[in-house]
């Protein structure tokens, strides 16, 4: 029989710095930050970013002209420039935007060179995953480019991710709600897709002050907006689902329809036995949906 040898050495990544013990204990519930190394790596230009952005399929790109409020209802509302996504990307340093680039998103052809990046990285970060590699789940990478003193609003990501900072300099305001109760009641409507954003600034303010070269990892569900300077900024933003953030969907939204009953079923959190029955009946029902969907017909 072959025995399979671990060449790589214990801490030698490709791109990633971090301290692995901090990283284990904060992963998933935790701000921390690590370092990484792409800083001037030629596919984060803003020529490259505009050819990429050239290349998407364009229904997959979000951008707008810019915005400078923390409480803003929706996106989807904010004003639009009157150029593509590409030509946005090569005018950001002289008028107001933003730009995500999705470049490992489902229905995004694999972009060469991003997608080696991405997956180098990925690899970097499984050390800190309880679970490893079999933990990770619908992973995606986006690009931000945006202009000085652009605000991304308060919102919530359903997913760990790590923001690695490129260009310009970034703060990030990381809190909670203000109760328990609106934060059951604000993550209900969220798993139930009313949307990203929040109407309330977060409390109990953490804030992260980002310069080229460093990273951030942001917890899942946690409340934060982000500040540009006042220079163009371009962050590379990954992040995935591991089991812990299925089965909270899942509690949410077990949580979410019982209500329409009349029931009061007990939050997310007050019982790790409760939420793991719940979270596995959803996820069931998710799996069953998904394969209906699928079949022909
Ligand atoms: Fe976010």
């Amino acid at each position: 029989m072959r025995t399979i040898v671990n060449t790589v050495p214990v801490g030698t990544r490709a791109h990633l710095t971090y301290d692995l013990g901090e990283a284990r204990e904060k992963f998933g519930h935790a701000a921390f930050r690590i370092r990484h190394d792409l800083v001037d790596h030629p596919l984060f230009t803003l020529g490259a970013l505009a050819e990429l952005a050239e290349r998407l399929p364009q229904e997959h790109i979000e951008h707008n002209a810019g915005n400078r409020e923390v409480v803003v209802a929706d996106n989807d509302a904010l004003p639009q420039a009157p150029l593509t996504p590409a030509e946005l990307v090569r005018a950001i340093e002289t008028r107001p935007g933003f730009v995500a680039l999705p470049t490992t998103v489902p229905g995004v052809p694999r972009q060469p060179g991003y997608q080696e990046l991405f997956e180098e990285i990925l690899a970097d970060l499984v050390p800190m995953i309880s679970g490893g590699t079999a933990a990770i789940h619908d992973h995606h990478a986006v690009i931000f480019v945006a202009s000085g003193g652009n605000t991304t609003p308060a919102h919530v990501d359903p997913e760990p991710s790590f923001l690695l900072h490129l260009r310009g300099v970034k703060r990030f305001s990381i809190g909670r709600y203000p109760e328990p109760a609106t934060e059951h009641r604000e993550l209900e409507a969220f798993y139930r897709h009313e949307g990203r954003n929040t109407p309330l600034v977060p409390v109990d303010l953490e804030h992260f002050d980002l310069a080229p070269g460093e990273a951030l990892h942001v917890p899942p569900v946690t409340p934060h907006w982000v500040e540009n300077g006042p220079e163009v900024a371009i962050s590379f933003s990954i992040g995935f689902q591991t089991p812990a953030d299925h089965r909270r969907r899942g509690v949410y939204v077990w949580n979410s329809q019982v209500r329409r009953f009349g029931l009061r079923p007990k939050a997310y959190g007050s019982s790790e036995v409760r939420d793991r029955v719940k979270g596995g009946l959803m996820q069931t029902a998710f799996e069953a949906r998904r394969r209906l969907l699928r079949r022909p017909g």
